[in-house]
């Protein structure tokens, strides 16, 4: 039996629901203290530079208002940048963004943009911020966030939820390796995108994974069954695989 693995709740796109129609409701904040209730370890939230979903404002009430940690994913950006060290978050995931993406499509060049990032993960780390960068399942990224000091990688599990799974081996032992490997190099890894109740398992079988972070399909299903079940289900799924 390895370490407990957290369970991140992504709330983004219950701000896209209440973004959709120009509402107050339904508040992503309010959905943040429930999965808390019931469960979540972290509370995650994008706050993109288009804020099509997550705005200001609700990052500002999160960090008001919650009692578990908030991990705030975002672009590396010196607009972002500034909002993350006023609101000095327990983590702060950096993601690539691209405005016509629908979701973060692909891991970041944390190799290629060494010296753009390297003064963002100083700040944020002397700020008291946990970083973590957002990459794809491979050994040259992990080399470049060991060198920019980042203590978290989040491996991307999207190219893993896309495939069929009588097809899903490979990319599952790509993301196992880079997981045993990141431990190695003293990195803790996270995981996450894309994940839902048929494909979390295997994920979080990989002993060194330390947490997932989940939203989507969370925030989806809760509209069958409820926020609450839907997080400790996952929860239990979780907590099956170890
Ligand atoms: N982790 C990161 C870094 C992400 O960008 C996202 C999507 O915002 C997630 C996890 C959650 O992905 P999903 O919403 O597909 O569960």
């Amino acid at each position: 039996m390895s370490r407990k693995l957290r369970l991140g709740v992504n709330i983004d796109h219950v701000a896209t629901v209440r973004n959709a129609r120009g509402s107050g409701y339904p508040d992503p904040v309010r959905a943040a203290l429930l999965a808390a209730q019931a469960g979540a370890d972290g509370i995650t939230a994008h706050l993109r530079e288009d804020r099509r979903h997550i705005t200001d404002d609700d990052i500002a009430r999160l960090a008001a208002e919650l009692t578990i940690p908030l991990n705030l994913e975002m672009a590396a950006t010196d607009e972002m940048l500034a909002i993350a060290l006023r609101h000095r978050p327990h983590a702060v995931c950096i993601v690539p963004e691209k405005r016509e993406e629908r979701t973060t499509e692909g891991g970041l060049d944390a190799a290629g943009q060494h010296n753009h990032l390297a003064p963002m993960v100083s700040a944020l780390r002397d700020a008291g911020c946990r970083v973590s960068l957002f990459i794809e399942p491979d050994e040259r990224q992990l080399d470049a966030a060991l060198r920019l000091g980042a203590p978290v990688v989040e491996l991307h599990t999207g190219r893993y939820c896309e495939l069929a799974e009588d097809a899903r081996e490979a990319e599952l032992r790509r993301i196992a390796d880079a997981a045993a490997l990141a431990v190695k190099a003293g990195l803790e890894p996270h995981a996450g995108h894309g994940l839902t109740f048929d494909n979390v398992v295997p994920i979080a079988a990989i002993p060194q994974v330390a947490e997932l972070n989940i939203g989507h399909f969370l925030i989806g299903e809760a509209i069958f069954e409820g926020l609450a079940p839907v997080v400790e289900r996952m929860r239990a799924l979780m907590d099956s695989a170890r």
